[in-house]
């Protein structure tokens, strides 16, 4: 038996881990469950009620889509936002809205978002081919070292690129682009906020994301942050900010840097995030949860919680491409506080997001010490190249 509220078909774009992660919580509360995705292969084929092959850039495969779901949602930001705008227009329940994800799809449209809401953020300028960025620098109207991001489709870092050099110009993609000034920051920071239809919001533990110098992808999200409560308090208040500024009903990360004197924020995502899985075991409501929550517009949960939780990412070898293997793994069983998730992807590429493990304890020292332990012992490879 399902609750009045609870008996309405989610249709979820995308069946990556975040889709799937998502899926257990709704398999929890017997929700049922569409997926769409362009992949046979998707980790979420088998754990929704209806899978639906398809491209969910395409106009009429997510509009179709969408025509059978009661509520729609998704958990990849790069989709068709025209047949979302349509399905909404039909009456459909589309959380987040369409027009919150219109701003985020494009970073020269969010960073303008930013300014207008006089969100802190570090300065730019936008660009619309590389001989404008070009014309640029001979003008002296931007210098080295800066940042270059690609307006459109960048994700884990792809699509985002240091500059020091005018060799490093020769390099980037001929597409539109943002060019940021380099933030000299202590720590990358993230807050998980949800907001149901009613404005209520909740935000979880202010984290900090530490990288790995050399892929620069997330290695370790350990929360709480270790900073001061005052900072810990006006990253909260941003994420807020953020969500109400953006008429959010969902769950929104919020991406930022620490420096000596304030925080920036550096980019925001609609929808549940890396760094806030974490949340699935150390929390009473998970990120998935509370997305839920606010989508079916419930009463929000507790987010709070005691002790340190440290998340690491599993992610594919260098040089390993192929059927994936997971070297080490057992180790994990022998860590009490260990939690692991593997997402189900059958092959393996250099920095592929293939699973996480998140570990609990009372202490930050002995959550970290264990967290650095199983990043040195599993290895994701796979068996033709390793
Ligand atoms: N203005 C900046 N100053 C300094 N470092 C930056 C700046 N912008 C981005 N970076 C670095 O590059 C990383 C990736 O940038 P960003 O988060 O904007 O892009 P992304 O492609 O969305 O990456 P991801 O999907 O991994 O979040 C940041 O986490 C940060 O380490
Ligand atoms: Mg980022």
């Amino acid at each position: 038996m399902k609750t009045e509220n609870l008996d309405k078909k989610l249709g979820i774009v995308g069946g990556g881990q975040l889709g799937k992660m998502l899926l257990s919580e709704c398999n929890k509360m017997n929700i049922s469950t569409s997926v769409l995705d362009p992949s046979e292969k998707s980790p979420c084929k088998s754990i929704s009620d209806k899978f639906v092959l398809g491209d969910f850039n395409d106009f009429d495969t997510v509009y179709n889509f969408g025509k059978d779901c009661d509520i729609i949602t998704f958990e990849i930001e790069h989709i068709n936002v025209k047949a979302l705008e349509a399905l909404e227009r039909d009456g459909k329940l589309v959380f987040p809205k369409p027009k919150t994800l219109k701003i985020i799809q494009d970073k020269n449209i969010q960073k303008s978002f930013f300014i207008d809401n006089k969100i802190p953020t570090s300065n730019f300028r936008f660009f619309k081919s590389i001989s404008d960025l070009k014309k640029s620098f001979t003008l002296n109207e931007i210098s080295f070292p800066c940042v270059w991001k690609k307006t459109k489709f960048g994700y884990d870092g792809f699509g985002v690129k240091i500059l020091n050099s005018t060799e490093d110009i020769n390099s980037l993609p001929d597409s539109e682009m943002i060019i940021e000034e380099v933030v000299p920051f202590d720590k990358e920071l993230s807050v998980i906020v949800s907001r149901n239809s009613e404005g209520k919001v909740n935000c979880f533990e202010t984290v900090e994301m530490e990288f790995n110098s050399k892929s620069n992808q997330v290695e370790f999200v350990i929360s709480p942050a270790n900073i001061s409560e005052e900072a810990n308090k006006e990253a909260k208040e941003l994420a807020v900010k953020l969500a109400e500024s953006l008429d959010l009903v969902g769950v929104l990360a919020v991406e930022m840097f620490l420096t000596k004197d304030k925080i920036y924020v550096n980019e925001i995502a609609p929808r549940p995030h890396n760094s806030g899985h974490f949340s699935i075991e150390a929390c009473s409501s998970s990120q998935y949860q509370e997305h839920l929550r606010a989508i079916f517009n419930l009463d929000l949960g507790d987010t709070k919680h005691s002790g340190c939780a440290i998340m690491i990412n599993l992610v594919g070898e260098e040089k390993h491409m192929g059927k994936v293997f997971y070297e080490g793994i057992e180790s994990i069983f022998k860590i009490k506080s260990a939690n692991l998730h593997i997402y189900g992807k059958e092959e393996t590429r250099p920095n592929r997001k293939m699973g996480h493990v998140t570990i609990i304890c009372d202490k930050f020292e002995e959550a970290y010490e264990k967290a650095k332990l199983i990043k040195q012992t599993i290895k994701v490879k796979s068996r033709t190249n390793g």
